[in-house]
């Protein structure tokens, strides 16, 4: 569904971000310090971010979004020292630099302290955000069409006139948007020099295929959308984050905005890993989309936020929760062990997970002789017969009253 664009393939280290490069290649865009950091009770430390900045640089990302410099000072001096140690360094395998991203609403000074921020990395970026839906223009902003349209145009131009050759924008609420004025809208905020525009569904109201047809009707019908990237920025309140991100990459965007482990406002924005791995496991189907993401390195991002941010990880979340790769019941116990893939459908290598148990067996009562045999085994015991009948029935009824048997659970029952 994609227009095909010049293609300018893989430059390194002559990386410029704008440059449309292989069609096919999907940005991704970490929004973990800023939509991330504003789920309630998140707020990290200085510190603390900087360390999760380098590790999203060296998982690849290509886009950082650190922060929202002019709502307080502690954000414009942790952007503004992100910009510098991690806004040029490459890190990553492929020798890449990321592009360090400021927020900013329509004002101003918000642009300026930005600006004042971000320009201290090779790449720096400028994102600028309007709402544009009715609900959000009549009760929050009081502005007419008009007034947010000049707003956005004046804005995306007074970004560039500082010298900042990468301003992205955003119609905030473009999920519950009017689609003419939409397209009004980014038109004159291209036409001001916008190189990105961002898309986002902010309350999570869309479902797949129709924030997929607002990306595919945005790029038909915008003027100048075929110069830029366009981005998906989905939250999850009704549980679609990922689905409607996947879905607008299908239809034509090229960034796509996402949290490790899913945090952000409410219900969190779409997940890095979910996005990522999906695309990894079916881009084929996708149209050939790939993303430049070392996911050996998502395990260690993932266990890095859920600490800082403070904020847990459920054990049934996809990809990095505690079950992600675990197996319990007789039936699928016995399938991974004849093959790991009759039930797993990527290997936790890949995302960067070495279990201490290799057979990534979790004993319970659901559990049968062949996961016991198998997990003592990995715990050095040899039972056969008789002897592993009999250690099978006691074992049954200790996993009768707990819910998971642990392995010293296991040396237990064998010493008695
Ligand atoms: O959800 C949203 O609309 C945002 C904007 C600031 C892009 O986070
Ligand atoms: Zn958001």
């Amino acid at each position: 569904p994609y227009k095909s664009f010049s293609v300018v393939c893989h430059q390194r280290p002559n990386y410029i971000p704008n440059h449309i490069e292989d069609p096919n290649r999907i940005r991704i865009f970490d929004t973990t310090l800023r939509d991330g950091e504003q789920a309630p009770g998140a707020s990290m430390t200085p510190k603390q971010k900087l360390d999760i900045a380098h590790q999203l640089a060296k998982l690849g990302v290509d886009i950082i979004e650190v922060g929202f410099p002019a709502s307080n000072k502690a954000d414009l001096d942790t952007v503004k020292l992100i910009a510098r140690e991690v806004g040029n360094v490459a890190v990553n395998d492929d020798g890449r630099i990321p592009v360090i991203c400021g927020l900013a609403r329509c004002h101003k000074n918000d642009i300026d302290k930005a600006w004042e921020a971000v320009k201290y990395a090779k790449f720096p970026r400028i994102h600028i955000f309007i709402a544009t839906s009715e609900i959000h223009m009549k009760y929050k902003l009081k502005m007419s069409k008009d007034e947010v349209i000049e707003k956005a145009r004046s804005m995306v131009a007074y970004a560039r006139s500082l010298g900042c050759n990468d301003v992205q924008f955003s119609p905030e609420d473009a999920g519950r948007s009017d689609r003419e004025f939409l397209y009004e809208v980014l038109g004159e905020a291209v036409k001001a020099g916008a190189t990105t525009l961002c898309i986002p569904d902010t309350v999570g109201y869309n479902w797949p295929r129709e924030f997929g047809q607002l990306i595919a009707d945005i790029k038909a019908n915008t003027s100048g959308a075929e110069n830029v990237i366009i981005s998906t920025h989905c939250h999850n309140d009704l549980g679609l984050a990922t689905a409607n991100t996947l879905e607008g990459a299908y239809s034509g965007a090229r960034q796509l905005e996402v949290t490790v482990n899913g945090i952000g406002e409410r219900a969190g924005n779409a997940s890095l890993e979910e996005v990522v791995m999906t695309i990894k496991s079916k881009g084929e189907l996708l149209g050939g989309l790939y993303t430049d993401i070392n996911t050996k390195h998502i395990v260690m991002a993932s266990k890095m936020v859920e600490e800082y941010s403070g904020l847990k990880v459920q054990p049934h979340k996809p990809i990095v929760g505690a079950n992600a790769f675990a197996h319990e019941s007789g039936i699928h116990q016995d399938g991974v062990l004849k093959n790991k893939s009759t039930y797993e459908i990527m290997s936790p290598e890949d995302i960067g997970l070495h279990r201490s148990n290799e057979s990534g067996l979790t004993l319970g009562k659901l559990s049968g002789r062949h996961a016991l045999k198998a997990k003592l085994f990995e715990l050095g015991y040899n039972f056969e017969g008789n002897e592993l009948n009999d250690l099978f029935w006691r074992f049954k009824s200790v996993a009768e009253m707990k819910k998971v048997i642990t392995d010293d659970d296991l040396i237990t029952l064998v010493s008695k």
